[in-house]
């Protein structure tokens, strides 16, 4: 299939690039890079052995995308693109509705225009609000935080242009927690300012460019009393989209949600301490209070992604520390140096 993958350049895009290119698919990037840098584009053409053309511009710009799709015959798109950061969401708001909500507008109405009927979203499981352990697909969708509304608007969005045109076909993925790099230490995640989720703090801890890891809260109702999250390697969340674009190719719905999780919780501490094994040496950290929004304990029901996608998690705890352990290591300043 010929598929356009919007925010194919950061982090989740990127992996799932080399995917679908090794799956046999043609790609087409389009990323306007506010969190992600194009020196990428080397290092995927070096992993795949093609070089994969890239559009940098913003898809909330309705003409640009028009025009993209007017060029091209796409098949299928991946929507990646998006802002992400919860805290920096309920300081700007607006930027996030505008931002999120607008790109997926203008691809939207791009597909319609141009027949192309598949579309695979980036959701997360920050759509069933405080209700995230052992989360099943049909539980309600609510969010806490802006960045979260966008997650469960968007996919609402989906939802009724379905109704109105019912040839179209969507996957709506909701991620649990996404870590990992390439087995290869070319690619891997790469914040831009300071890291706000866990993994990608650790790995920079590990590396110098941090002095101790806060553990925000060890006072939960988990078996160590800091906060349980079912981490996800990148590599089988990538997998998990190629499973779900080729699945809309068979599916008689318009809509179909799939969670892509393992279903097993570790907790900030047993993540810190896998990590540690994989460097071999022990990290610093202290215990601060609670960061405020957090749950107690999220991780995903993939029963229904692993019947009907044929797919599921295979790497452990012990491959995801490795691996961003690899690509932070090869890679201390990430691709700037
Ligand atoms: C966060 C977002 C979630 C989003 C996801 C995207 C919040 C509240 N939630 O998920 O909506 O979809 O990122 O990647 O931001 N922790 C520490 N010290 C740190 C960082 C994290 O102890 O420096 C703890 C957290 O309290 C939590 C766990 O590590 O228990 C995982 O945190 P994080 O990696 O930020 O992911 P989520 O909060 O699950």
């Amino acid at each position: 299939m010929k598929v356009l993958v919007s925010g194919g350049a950061g982090y989740i895009g990127s992996h799932t690039v080399v995917r679908l290119v090794e799956a046999g698919h043609d790609v087409v990037i389009v990323d306007n890079f506010s969190n992600a840098v194009p020196a990428v584009l080397g290092r995927l053409e070096a992993l795949t052995g093609t070089a994969i053309p890239c559009h940098a511009f913003d898809l909330t710009d309705h003409d640009k995308t028009a025009h993209l799709f007017a060029a091209e015959a796409f098949e299928a798109v991946i929507h990646f693109a998006g802002y992400k950061a919860v805290g920096e969401s309920v300081a700007k708001p607006l930027d996030y509705y505008e931002n999120n909500l607008g790109s997926t507008f203008s691809l939207l109405r791009a597909m319609q225009r141009h027949d192309v009927t598949k579309l695979v979203f980036s959701s997360s499981a920050t759509v069933y609000g405080t209700d995230q352990a052992g989360a099943t697909e049909d539980r309600r969708t609510f969010a806490t935080n802006p960045y979260g509304w966008t997650k469960v608007m968007q996919e609402q969005i989906m939802r009724d242009v379905a109704v109105a045109s019912p040839e179209m076909r969507f996957a709506l993925l909701r991620y649990f927690n996404p870590v990992g790099a390439h087995p290869s230490g070319t690619i891997g995640e790469d914040p831009s300012d300071v890291p706000n989720n866990l993994m990608p703090y650790i790995a920079q801890v590990a590396v110098g460019r941090r002095e101790k890891l806060q553990v925000f809260g060890d006072d939960y109702d988990t078996p160590d009393g800091t906060g349980v999250r079912d981490y996800i390697h990148v590599a089988d969340l990538a997998a998990g989209h190629v499973a779900a674009l080729e699945a809309l190719d068979r599916t008689q719905d318009a809509v179909n949600v799939w969670n892509l999780g393992s279903g097993r919780g570790t907790s900030v501490l047993e993540l810190l301490h896998a990590f540690e094994k994989a460097v071999g040496r022990d990290l610093p950290y202290e215990i601060v209070g609670r960061r405020p929004g957090d749950v107690a304990s999220s991780y995903a029901d993939p029963a229904k992604a692993n019947a009907e996608l044929h797919w599921r998690t295979e790497k452990s705890v012990e491959d995801m520390c490795a691996d961003t352990w690899r690509w932070q290591s090869q890679n201390p300043q990430g691709y700037a140096g």
